[in-house]
């Protein structure tokens, strides 16, 4: 997949993963002209974007995955020799509320986006890779010990992890059945800035600055693999140009932590950089309900992609997250713009 000149349609690019990606081609493929399709939910944001807007390899498209008849006739209008798929909704807790939204958009949306790249590239399918990013929820919950690794078996347990579990499937039926050139990858929980605060970290951070309380689901003891989203965007980088048709690569930080500790943490980090007493943010902590169906634990093995592609995490944790509090403190607004209006009312609904 190292052709110089190609058109490439990235999905999701005004999210929160999407738009390091997209900021990443733009910037270091000025051959390759980059096709943003997003149909701008609560979670889309051109704002994320400002910087490369006008670059002349860029364009937007503002549309809907679950429209097949739009997506057909983008296909055939830009002729994309490439597709990396990331729009999706994406907050575990939302799809307990509104499960159906999730099969609309992760599974008949990648559908649409399957069979519109099957019927363009079916004569010829040299040179032609369609990337689907997916997560590491796929594979369900792990206990105490072991890793995720490519040949885990899925047992998603809440609403989004079963729909991208069956977006995967489907893109590799296309690929045995019609031959489709595909990549899929895994990936652990991201944060960074740009994240939408109804995720932990941006949540959190947002609740802090405004002093208010940070719900931690039941015991606090979940335990997640964290990775810095730009650490994200090279390991996609990398796998859409040197990844192999047809396989799946796990993506990971081997950077483990229980909720409750990285909560501490990120009030200490915090209270630091808002001149507060030590221990004020922590006081904040309030343990309530869990979430269904929630997963204890999940750790990645992500030595495949070491292995094959020499991928690894560039940033430490501890650099991360300064990184990532300070973005969200040099960017307020952007905070405030994104918790006005439909968030107001989830949040309401959500956490009453
Ligand atoms: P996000 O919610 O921040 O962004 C999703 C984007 O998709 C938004 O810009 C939204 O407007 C767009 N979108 C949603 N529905 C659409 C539709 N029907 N048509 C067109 N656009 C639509 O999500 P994110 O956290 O950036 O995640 C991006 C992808 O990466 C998702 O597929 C997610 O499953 C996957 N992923 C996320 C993480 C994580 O920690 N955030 C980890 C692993 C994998
Ligand atoms: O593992 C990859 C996945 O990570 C991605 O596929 C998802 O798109 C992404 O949202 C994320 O899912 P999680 O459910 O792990 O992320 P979230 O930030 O919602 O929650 C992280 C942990 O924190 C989880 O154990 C639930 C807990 N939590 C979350 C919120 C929002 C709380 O305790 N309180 C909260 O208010």
């Amino acid at each position: 997949m190292n052709k110089t000149n190609q058109k490439l349609l990235i999905t999701g690019g005004a999210g929160f993963i999407g738009s390091h990606v997209v900021r990443r081609f733009v910037v270091n493929y000025p051959n390759y002209h980059i096709f943003n399709l997003d149909s701008l939910t609560y979670a889309g944001n051109l704002e994320n974007l400002k910087d490369v807007e006008k670059q002349s390899n860029y364009t937007f498209i503002k549309g809907d995955i679950t429209d097949a008849s739009f997506i057909d006739s983008i296909f055939k209008k830009y002729n994309f020799d490439g597709v990396i798929h990331l729009a999706a909704e994406s907050h575990v807790d939302r799809s307990i509320t509104n499960p159906l939204a999730f099969v609309k958009t992760n599974v008949i949306g990648t559908m649409n986006l399957l069979n519109a790249a099957k019927e363009l590239w079916k004569n010829d399918f040299t040179g032609k890779r369609f990337y689907h990013v997916s997560t590491d929820e796929v594979y369900g919950s792990l206990g105490e010990t072991g890793f995720f690794t490519e040949d885990t078996a899925y047992d998603p347990n809440s609403p989004y992890s079963a729909s991208k579990a069956s977006s995967d499937h489907f893109v590799r039926a296309y690929g045995e059945t019609y031959g489709l050139p595909y990549v899929i990858t895994n990936c652990s929980n991201n944060y960074g800035p740009n994240h939408f605060p109804e995720k932990l970290i941006p949540f959190f951070i947002n609740n802090i600055i405004n002093k208010k309380s940070l719900p931690v689901y039941g015991d606090g003891n979940y335990t997640r693999d964290w990775l810095f989203v730009l650490d994200h965007a090279i390991a996609i980088d990398l796998v859409f140009h040197k990844g192999k048709n047809h396989e799946t690569y796990n993506i990971g930080g081997f950077n483990e932590w229980k909720n409750i500790d990285l909560v501490k943490l990120l009030c200490k980090l915090m209270d630091q950089k808002l001149n507060r007493k030590e221990g004020e943010s922590e006081k904040l902590i309030a343990y309530v309900k869990d979430r269904p169906g929630h997963d204890l634990r999940y750790a990645i093995d992500s030595n495949k992609i070491n292995k094959e592609l020499g991928w690894k995490p560039s940033v430490t944790f501890e650099e991360g997250l300064e990184k990532t509090i300070d973005w969200f403190l040099e960017n307020q607004d952007w905070l405030e713009n994104v918790t006005s209006g439909d968030y107001q009312k989830y949040y309401s609904e959500m956490y009453q």
